[in-house]
């Protein structure tokens, strides 16, 4: 798909769909030029999410799309993304090729917010998997005619897209074509395509010379080979922070040995979506400045069961030297997340550091599927990331970690054991404790999206069935707030 920008009074080109939008009480504005009958614009009030398609009785366009934004006074961005979403959503339904928003107003709202929100909602709202069907034919234009803020806004808003709409195809993509070597493409790939982005890659040779024991034994089931994959945004000029994120890339999760029950097994093709997450925001980077220097880590592997698989009971060994007792090996994040996160704090050493991941059943229990779980050991960090959440409509809450849950993850055998007692609950606080141990004194967070990464509530440019991409609007939000 093509996402082009023009200024407001360039010439208006042949599309096949013109999309005007509308605040409550005022009169709908047509670019110079255009006509549509005028029975289409009586009895049009402009509320929130209506529309009415019209044929053009002038003009360069085939026929003519209102929106309505509701009232001017409580626009906001997730309002702006709705509506732009269901443009792309009512072209697609009448197999348009070639589509051109026209904005003129920004209607008292912050005209670059304005921008990024249209931008951004009309890219996630185009988003579709269609790698795998036969092609027939579809979207193939969309035009952008405003003015300078709004311009300016709309181009981060179609990188930051771009983003979400690059982790979403990772997420929805089946296990078989998305292993850990597929996640090491993806992000080589955009690390060639960028003059600011480098990738290193280890493999399990490499990860076994460093001691990541606890990494390399989720993935001994598999005759798929775990990496560790380290993205590097460098800013031009060196002045900002240094900031690290961390996505679960568990391409696979059947449980191992603790093996899941088979109802929603195939969802865990999902337990990639913070590895996915870290791809997005690099992807976005890749187009949108930003003088924070970053850095992605990717912990991939799969875990399944075999002859050579980890057992309950067995004891392995971090980066950071501490021995864990596997009790449980559907726990297995934790255990790959473990080494990235130490290997972070010991060679990376940032500011601050966020993981995502998909990590517990728990917090889809206590927060749905609308809402993020936070928790970590540095409060302006965690409520960073919750101010983000609110700008971004990326819900984030926060849970607590405290000394007891610590206490929890002690082992018998060993330092640590993956898995708390079997009367503690608080099954996401537990996980969080348990990263706790591998983050030194860094400034930390841990993004539990097991809830929001897939199965959310249908919301015009995202929702339903199908992944989200989340977090790659948030981080990149937070960036944006540093
Ligand atoms: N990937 C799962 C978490 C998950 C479950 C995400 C359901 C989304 C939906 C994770 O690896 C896992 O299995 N966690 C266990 C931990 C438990 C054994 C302590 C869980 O949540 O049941
Ligand atoms: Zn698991
Ligand atoms: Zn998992």
């Amino acid at each position: 798909m093509k996402f082009l920008q023009k200024s407001l009074n360039a010439k208006l080109t042949k599309s096949d769909l013109l999309i005007v939008f509308g605040c409550h009480g005022k009169k709908i504005k047509l670019p110079q030029g255009v006509k549509v009958p005028v029975s289409a614009l009586e009895s049009f009030v402009c509320s929130f999410g209506q529309k009415r398609i019209t044929d053009s009785i002038k003009g360069p366009f085939q026929r003519v799309l209102m929106i309505g934004l509701g009232e001017s006074k409580k626009i906001d961005a997730e309002n702006i993304r709705r509506a732009a979403a269901i443009a792309v959503k009512e072209a697609r339904k009448n197999k348009l090729e070639s589509i051109t928003y026209w904005v003129a107003k920004n209607y008292g709202f912050d005209a670059g917010i304005f921008g990024q929100a249209l931008a951004e909602g009309a890219v996630m709202g185009s988003y579709r998997l269609d790698d795998f069907k036969k092609s027939t034919g579809g979207l193939k234009k969309v035009m952008f005619h405003t003015g300078e803020i709004i311009k300016r806004g709309a181009k981060r808003g179609i990188a930051i897209g771009n983003g979400n709409c690059l982790a979403r195809r990772l997420q929805d993509t089946p296990a078989n074509k998305m292993r850990p070597r597929d996640l090491v493409r993806e992000a080589r790939k955009i690390a060639k395509n960028s003059v600011s982005i480098s990738v290193k890659v280890f493999d399990e040779g490499a990860m076994k010379k460093m001691g990541m024991g606890s990494l390399l034994s989720v993935s001994e089931g598999s005759s798929e080979p775990a990496y560790l994959i380290h993205l590097i945004h460098r800013p031009k000029a060196k002045t900002g922070k240094k900031v690290c994120f961390v996505g679960k890339g568990l391409t696979f999760d059947s449980g191992g040995i603790s093996l899941k029950p088979s109802g929603k097994m195939h969802e865990m093709k999902y337990d990639m979506s913070g590895g996915a997450a870290v791809l997005g925001v690099f992807d976005a980077l890749s187009s949108i400045s930003s003088d924070v220097e970053v850095h992605g880590l990717i912990p991939a592997s799969e875990n399944l069961p075999d002859g050579k698989a980890t057992k309950p009971g067995d004891l392995v060994t971090a980066y950071n030297g501490l021995k864990i007792e596997v009790l449980n090996t559907d726990a297995e994040g934790r255990l790959i997340l473990a080494d990235a996160l130490a290997y972070a704090a010991k060679k990376i050493r940032p500011d601050a550091m966020v993981d995502l991941a998909t990590l517990t059943g728990a917090v889809v229990v206590a927060l749905g599927h609308e809402i993020t779980g936070v928790m970590g050991n540095d409060d302006d960090l965690t409520q960073s990331l919750v101010e983000a959440g609110k700008r971004t409509s990326e819900m984030v809450w926060p849970l607590p970690i405290i000394d007891l849950h610590k206490k929890e993850m002690k082992g018998i055998v060993g330092d640590l054991r993956n898995i708390s007692g079997p009367a503690t609950g608080a099954g996401s606080s537990t996980g969080g404790a348990f990263l706790s141990y591998f983050v030194g004194e860094t400034p930390w967070a841990h993004l539990d999206i097991a809830g929001s990464a897939w199965g959310a509530a249908q919301r015009d440019y995202q929702g339903g069935e199908q992944g989200t991409g989340v977090g790659v609007r948030l981080l990149i939000d937070y960036l944006e707030s540093i």
